[in-house]
């Protein structure tokens, strides 16, 4: 087993609960991602750690000829018919040659690598001269009390945080998550790129909107997929009460790093 198998299987494990809860709000981000691409249209394009497809798509509708990668069959497969052609791989060795494509987009997914430069440079190296580079990250301020109320009433329905996702929150996320640490990560890729904070907000989301994002996301999609249909209500409807009607709205804080290769 390898560093990527459990990434690959805790994610795999949890494209359906992904699109019901998170694609909401990861489609908008990835949408925000492309917009600072220009131009699109009639561009290759690869979207590395694709997941369900919210950045393929958003590069897709733009104009892009997409490919996708991803190191977690089962999100590939998700509604594949409606998806690019795609490629089991890992962010840090693409199957690809030098220069292959004119746009490189990883959203929230180098993130995942203890050593983000490698990914960075791997999508530098598959980058055409000319093209870019995008690359999104959780930001270390990104947080909402949703999170605490989902990870809080599961716990005590007995879910209890898989190892590769503790390994994940604090082995890898740290690494991106400021502009700081991101432009150290950038210099040790070796490319020149633009680091900057950025926010997207949601105030259409109500609450069990967002505990469904809380309770798709790949660390707790597996443990609510286990439970009696009964059992997933009441957890929905315990967290929704835990979280109250005083909640804020969820504004997602992110970094961006944009490299002109
Ligand atoms: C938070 S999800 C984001 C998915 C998608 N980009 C989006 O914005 O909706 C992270 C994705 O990165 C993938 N991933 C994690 N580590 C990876 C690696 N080393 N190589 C390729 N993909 C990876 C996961 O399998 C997962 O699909």
């Amino acid at each position: 087993m390898n560093e990527t198998t459990p990434v690959s299987d805790g994610y795999s494990n949890s494209a359906d609960a992904w699109r019901r809860g998170p694609a909401r709000i990861y489609d908008r981000l990835a949408i925000a991602l492309v917009e600072r691409i220009e131009p699109v249209r009639g561009k290759t394009a690869l979207d590395v750690g694709a997941g369900t497809g919210a950045a393929s798509a958003a590069l897709m509708l733009a104009g892009a000829r997409v490919v996708a990668v991803d190191v977690a069959p089962g999100m590939l497969e998700y509604e594949r018919s409606k998806r690019p052609p795609c490629v089991v791989a890992d962010a840090v060795a693409l199957p690809f040659r030098d220069g292959a494509f004119e746009i490189v987009v990883a959203a929230f997914s180098l993130n995942h690598l203890t050593q983000p430069a490698l990914g960075l440079r791997e999508a530098a190296r598959v980058t055409r001269r000319g093209g870019i580079v995008v690359a999104s990250a959780y930001a270390a301020d990104d947080d909402h009390p949703a999170k605490q109320a989902a990870h809080s009433v599961a716990a005590e329905l007995g879910w209890r945080p898989a190892t590769w996702w503790r390994r994940l929150r604090e082995d890898a996320m740290p690494k991106l998550a400021t502009v700081e640490r991101a432009v150290r990560e950038t210099l040790a890729a070796g490319i020149s790129a633009t680091v900057e904070p950025r926010q997207v907000r949601f105030p259409e989301l109500d609450a069990p909107s967002l505990i469904e994002w809380r309770l798709g996301m790949a660390d707790l999609a597996p443990f609510v997929a286990s439970l009696e249909p009964a059992a997933r209500v009441e957890l929905l409807s315990r967290a929704v009460e835990q979280m109250g009607s005083d909640y804020p709205m969820l504004v997602r804080r992110m970094i961006v790093i944009t490299a002109a290769v």
